[in-house]
């Protein structure tokens, strides 16, 4: 298996849904196997999801200004993403080098067919942290540009975050930038039909976690049993997707001897997209060691764009 993750996957999958009801739960890590980016590549073009059109107005006019401050660099990115927004900021700049880090080979070859003839393409095959420390090795002493794109951040819980972002710096030399995307909080009118689209793509895409598993680890999980669910968290500031089954049932997975019960109305939380609060998040970044260059918004949508100084 090509995935760094897949090793980890079987013991987070045994302990994910050995929980009790109600406390089950799949790390979303493992929503991007080759199925899972093409459905959340469809999700970004949907038109209730503005996240990344938002992003892309944003970088449409702030490119030039951020590869104006960065100067000569070499560019690295968490995440190999689609490549649309990375070319936005490559052609505009003095570019030695383009470092996409991924736990996935196939996101990382995608994203050198896209983007090699704007600058050589690096890619690095790793977890971001160790991928980071990598590139600092290769680098001799040319500043960088570091890209964490798409509010991939809202991924992680508050803790996590600022734990990331203190280990992001710690990597990064004085001088260097990072480029923060961040989705905003908002109304649950517009957010709600962002994680529950009317034909089902993001369903398919929440679902698909149960279908890898069948394919990865014999699962057993009969799809059509188990409902799409979007939740807008309002205390907690995040929107949650979840796996409903729709019956009481139980469900080997061979590959681990695993006999999953589940009571009918019972769910897996699949998912966490914290929605930021602009000065909190600025805060957050100062605290960790970054001096706050500029932040880029868009009203349309909510969703903001930090620049970055270590
Ligand atoms: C990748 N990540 C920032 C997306 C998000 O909005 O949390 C993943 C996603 N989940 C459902 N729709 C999109």
């Amino acid at each position: 298996m090509q995935d760094l993750l897949a090793a980890g996957m079987a013991d987070d999958v045994r302990a994910g849904l050995s929980a009790p009801a109600g406390a089950k739960r799949l790390s979303c890590r493992y929503l991007y196997d080759d199925v899972g980016s093409a459905l959340f590549e469809a999700i970004t073009g949907l038109p209730e999801y503005g996240l990344t059109r938002a992003e892309e107005r944003i970088l449409k006019t702030a490119a030039r200004p951020i590869l104006q401050q960065a100067g000569p660099c070499r560019v690295a990115e968490l995440g190999s993403g689609s490549g649309r927004k990375t070319r936005l900021l490559l052609q505009e700049g003095n570019v030695s080098r383009y470092h996409p880090i991924d736990i996935s080979l196939s996101a990382l070859a995608h994203c050198e067919t896209l983007l090699s003839d704007l600058v050589p393409v690096e890619g690095i095959h790793s977890d971001y942290l160790d991928g980071l420390s990598e590139v600092n090795i290769r680098r001799g002493d040319e500043r960088l540009l570091l890209l964490f794109l798409g509010s991939t951040i809202g991924n992680f819980s508050p803790s996590e975050a600022r734990f990331f972002l203190t280990a992001v710096a710690a990597r990064l030399r004085p001088g260097d930038l990072l480029l923060l995307g961040a989705d905003l909080v908002k109304s649950a009118l517009v957010l709600l039909p962002a994680y529950d689209d009317p034909i089902g793509v993001t369903a398919a895409f929440n679902r698909n976690l149960l279908a890898r598993i069948n394919r990865e680890l014999g699962g057993e999980f009969n799809l059509r049993l188990f409902e799409h669910e979007a939740r807008w968290n309002e205390p907690a500031g995040r929107m949650e997707m979840h796996l409903r089954s729709e019956i009481g049932q139980s469900v080997r997975i061979r590959a681990l001897d695993l006999l999953v019960r589940l009571e009918a109305g019972e769910t897996i939380w699949t998912e966490s997209s914290y929605k930021y609060v602009l000065p909190d998040l600025q805060r957050t970044c100062e605290d960790v060691g970054f001096r706050h260059v500029h932040t880029w918004t868009d009203t349309g949508w909510g969703f903001a764009e930090l620049l970055l100084e270590r």
